[in-house]
């Protein structure tokens, strides 16, 4: 069975644990291992951290959507802002790469992401924003959401 959700929220920090909590709420619908579901809660926290604090700058007039897709134990998720984007995808990709290394961001956000997840496609243009795609298979492939 096939099951989805929206979500859209304001640019604030305490908005993240609001998605992750949410994404993890509805992924239960799929009995996933603790594992998968600390991954995954864990990969949203990413996302949506660097879309308000890269792509709007902490500014709370920007607005984050979540999209969430679940059928026969596969996760798809989109995490999408509308901020500044980024230059140099592949650069911004590596281990360890940060343009805030004053705020003491690590640089390790997609790594994580790439890592947890079984597919990660970042799609992102200066001015436009950012779209990061994710998707990962759970171990107990037979799970149905009821
Ligand atoms: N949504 C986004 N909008 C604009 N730039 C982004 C976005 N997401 C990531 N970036 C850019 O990609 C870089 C790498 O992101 P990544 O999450 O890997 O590291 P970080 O956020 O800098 O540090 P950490 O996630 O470890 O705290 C960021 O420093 C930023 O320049
Ligand atoms: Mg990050």
């Amino acid at each position: 069975m096939k099951n989805e959700m929206s979500l859209q929220f304001k640019a604030l920090s305490q908005n993240e644990s609001f998605a992750r909590v949410t994404v993890a709420a509805f992924l239960t619908q799929l009995d996933p291992t603790m594992d998968e579901l600390t991954e995954i809660k864990t990969v949203v926290s990413e996302a949506v951290t660097n879309s308000i604090i890269h792509g709007y700058n902490d500014d709370p007039s920007g607005i984050v959507y979540i999209d969430m897709k679940m059928e026969d134990g596969m996760v798809d998720l989109e995490i999408r802002d509308e901020g500044q984007g980024i230059m140099d995808v592949e650069e911004a990709r590596q281990p360890l790469f940060t343009s805030k290394p004053d705020m003491e961001r690590s640089g390790m956000g997609f790594t994580i992401m790439e890592n947890f997840m079984d597919q990660m496609e970042v799609i992102s243009h200066p001015g436009t924003g950012t779209i990061v795609r994710l998707r990962k298979h759970l171990t107990k492939s037979t799970a149905m959401c009821n």
